[in-house]
This record gives structure tokens, sequence and C-alpha cells, in this order.
């Protein structure tokens, strides 16, 4: 009995930390990029939802993911900065560069990202 105790807990340890390294189900991406007052409602980014679109390279510079992404449109390190305006580069490096090439139904449309 001990034993297959030990044994599962090892599994469902295992298990934690593979869900870790795929990071969080969902994201505030107003967090994420230091939005102090954000003049749209708040984007939760559906982080799990693309894992199963896209591949992690597409959007992170590294396979294991983490904090540098890619610029869509240069495939290289997303520069970003302050974020203030519709013609911000998260929108235009990131998100809408992807749905557009991609052709994502209602891409584009504010109410799919800021709800
Ligand atoms: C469609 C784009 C997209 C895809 C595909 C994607 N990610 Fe992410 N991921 C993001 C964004 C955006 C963030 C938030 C960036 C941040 O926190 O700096 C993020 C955050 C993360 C984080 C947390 C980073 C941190 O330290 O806060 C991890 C870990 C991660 N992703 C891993 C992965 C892995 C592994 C895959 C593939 C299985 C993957 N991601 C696929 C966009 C994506
Ligand atoms: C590398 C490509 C890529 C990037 C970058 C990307 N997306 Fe997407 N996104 C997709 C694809 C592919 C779909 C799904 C299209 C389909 O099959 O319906 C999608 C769908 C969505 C949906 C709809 C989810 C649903 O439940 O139907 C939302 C919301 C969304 N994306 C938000 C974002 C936001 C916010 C960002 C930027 C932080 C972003 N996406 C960046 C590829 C991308
Ligand atoms: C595919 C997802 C997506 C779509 C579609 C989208 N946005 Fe955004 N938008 C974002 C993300 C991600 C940010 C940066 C994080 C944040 O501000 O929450 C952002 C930031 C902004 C900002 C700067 C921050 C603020 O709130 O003042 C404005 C303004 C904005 N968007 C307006 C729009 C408008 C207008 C539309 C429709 C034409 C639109 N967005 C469509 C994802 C999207």
């Amino acid at each position: 009995m001990k034993k297959l105790f030990v044994i599962m807990s090892i599994m469902i340890f295992a298990v934690i930390a593979y869900a870790a390294q795929k990071g969080p189900e969902t994201i505030k991406m107003t967090e994420v990029f230091n939005v102090p007052n954000p003049t749209k409602k708040v984007v939760e980014f559906p982080h799990a939802f693309h894992q199963t679109k896209n591949e992690c390279t597409e959007c992170h510079m590294s396979p294991d993911g983490g904090m540098a992404l890619k610029n869509i449109k240069t495939g290289e390190k997303l520069e970003v900065g302050k974020v203030s305006g519709i013609m911000n580069p998260v929108h235009k490096n990131f998100c809408w560069a992807c749905h557009t090439e991609e052709n994502v139904p209602q891409g584009k449309s504010c109410n799919k990202c800021h709800k």
C-alpha cells in the first residue's frame, strides 16, 4: 500500500510539474504589458487554447515558453514598450499579425479580445 502511495504521489507531482511548464491557462495581458490605465476592457488571453492551435515557438523565442515573445512579422524578439492607442505593437506585431496571417474568424474584432 505504502509503495503504491509513493508511486501515485510521484505521478501526480510529474503531472503538476508538466502543467507548470506549459504556463498559465489564461493570462491577463494588461498585467503582462503593464498597461496602467486601460481604456478598453482587460484582455484575458486564452493561452491553453492557443497551445492546441499553434506551436510554442510561433509565439515564444524559446520552445519552453517564457517571457521573450516573438514578433510575428520579423521573427525577432517582440519589443513592446508603452502600450497605448490602437496602433500599439501588441496588436500590430503579435495578436493581429497572427490572426490576419492565419485567417482567424473576427480576428481583429475588438470584443473578441477586450471583454
Ligand atoms: C499564440 C501564442 C502562444 C503560444 C502558441 C504559446 N504561448 Fe506561452 N505565452 C504566450 C503569451 C502571450 C504569454 C504571456 C507572456 C508573459 O507572461 O510574459 C505566455 C506565457 C507563457 C509562460 C509563462 C511565462 C512567464 O514566465 O510568465 C510559459 C511557461 C509558456 N507561455 C509556455 C508555453 C509553451 C510551453 C507553449 C507550447 C506548448 C506555449 N507557451 C505556447 C503566448 C503563447
Ligand atoms: C501565432 C498565432 C496567434 C497569435 C500570436 C495569437 N493568436 Fe489568437 N488565435 C489564433 C488561432 C489559430 C485561433 C483560432 C482560430 C480558430 O480555429 O477558431 C485564435 C483564436 C483566438 C481567440 C478566440 C478563442 C476562442 O475561444 O474561440 C481569442 C480570444 C484570441 N485568439 C486572442 C488572442 C490574443 C489576445 C492574442 C495576443 C495576446 C492572440 N490571440 C495571439 C492564433 C494566434
Ligand atoms: C486579438 C486580440 C485583440 C483584438 C482583436 C483587439 N485588441 Fe486591443 N489589445 C489587445 C492586447 C493583448 C492589448 C494589450 C494588453 C491590454 O491593454 O490589455 C491591447 C491593447 C489595446 C489598447 C491600449 C490599451 C488600452 O486599453 O487603452 C487599445 C486602445 C486597444 N487595444 C483597442 C482595440 C480596439 C479599438 C480594437 C478593435 C478595433 C482592439 N483593440 C482589438 C488585444 C486585442
